[in-house]
Formats: structure tokens, C-alpha cells, sequence
């Protein structure tokens, strides 16, 4: 059974706007938007890592998440906009999925095009981690068809085989 008790969807959240959001290719004139987003207050309560990062460190991180094969880093983009980012990382055979909405662009769709875009675009295994309390990215991540592994210390284990 999902992990996520299921709210009522009105008509709006079920066909909303961001569904239309596309994925591109982040380069290194996107690092200031990426960098408002890792630092922003619930995208750090939903990561693992929850303190601020510097912009020195962002800016290496960036720059080694863009030469490296291993790695994804994708933009959303809704009508020429920035709204959100999905980054594939290999580990051991299989892609481990994670992203951010942009705050202004939450509870639209957004980020459920664009993680089933990501998922769609990646052959073999899927792998992403969700803290329980994180109920728009277990559905989101359901979505994408990745199912509940595990659960361990809170935290979500969710696989697509
Ligand atoms: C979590 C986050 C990614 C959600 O993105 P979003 O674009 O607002 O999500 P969507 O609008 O696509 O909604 C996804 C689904 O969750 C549902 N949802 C949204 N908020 C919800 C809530 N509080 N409770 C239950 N369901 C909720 C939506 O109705 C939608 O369901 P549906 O696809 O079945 O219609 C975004 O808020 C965010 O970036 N948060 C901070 C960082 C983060 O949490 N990253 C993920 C770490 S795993």
C-alpha cells in the first residue's frame, strides 16, 4: 500500500499548469539559481544535508556535477522560466534521483513532470531517498514508478527495478 494518505484532488491539481515543464541541461549560468534553491529553508529541511552551503562550495559542486559522466544535473523550465532542477547521480548500478522546486513554482504540477520526465529519460535501475513527512515527493516519486523498498530512521527507500 502507498505510504501516502492520499488527499482529496480537485480538478486544478490534477492537470496543473506545470505539468507542461520540460527538462534542459544545466550549465554554470545557472549556478546562482541553483544555489537560492539548495539554500532555501525547505529544501534544506527535506535534505540530508540541512545546513547552509557556502557559495565556494556550491560553485566546485557544480562544477565537478557538470563534468562529470556519472551525472545529470537538468533544469525545469516552464514558458522560458526556471522552476525547478533534477539531478541523477550513478551509485552502484543504478541512478539515484533528487529535486527541488523552485519556491515560487511549488504545488503546480512542477515537479511531478519533471521527475517523471527524468525517470522516462533513464534506462535501469532508479533509486531516490524521501524523509516520511515529505508527502508531495512520495507522490511524486510514485509517480515516476518508483515503489517503497524500505524505510529506515524515517527516511524513505524508493527503487524503480
Ligand atoms: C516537494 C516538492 C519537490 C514538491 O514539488 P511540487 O512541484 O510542489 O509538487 P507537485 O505540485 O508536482 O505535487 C506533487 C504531488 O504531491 C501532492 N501534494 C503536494 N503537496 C502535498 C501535501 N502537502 N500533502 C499531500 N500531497 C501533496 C500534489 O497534489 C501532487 O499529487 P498528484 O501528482 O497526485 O496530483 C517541492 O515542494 C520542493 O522542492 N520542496 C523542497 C525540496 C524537496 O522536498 N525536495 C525533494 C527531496 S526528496
Amino acid at each position: 500500500m502507498s505510504p501516502l494518505a492520499r488527499r482529496p484532488l480537485g480538478g486544478e491539481d490534477a492537470d496543473g499548469p506545470g505539468r507542461r515543464a520540460k527538462l534542459r541541461p544545466a550549465d554554470l549560468h545557472d549556478a546562482a539559481l541553483l544555489f537560492a534553491w539548495r539554500n532555501d529553508p525547505a529544501t534544506r529541511a527535506a535534505s540530508h544535508h540541512a545546513a547552509p552551503l557556502a557559495w565556494g562550495t556550491h560553485l566546485s559542486w557544480l562544477q565537478s556535477a557538470l563534468a562529470d559522466p556519472d551525472r545529470h544535473l537538468w533544469i525545469g523550465e516552464l514558458e522560458g522560466r526556471p522552476v525547478g532542477t533534477v539531478r541523477a547521480e550513478r551509485c552502484g548500478g543504478a541512478w539515484r534521483l533528487s529535486w527541488t522546486v523552485a519556491p515560487e513554482a511549488r504545488g503546480c504540477g512542477v515537479g511531478r513532470a519533471l521527475v517523471s520526465r527524468a525517470a522516462a529519460r533513464l534506462t535501469g535501475p532508479l533509486r531516490a531517498e524521501v524523509k516520511l513527512g515529505n508527502l508531495a515527493s512520495q507522490r511524486i516519486a510514485e509517480a515516476a514508478g518508483l515503489a517503497v523498498r524500505a524505510e529506515v530512521d524515517g527516511v524513505l527507500y524508493y527503487e524503480r527495478a
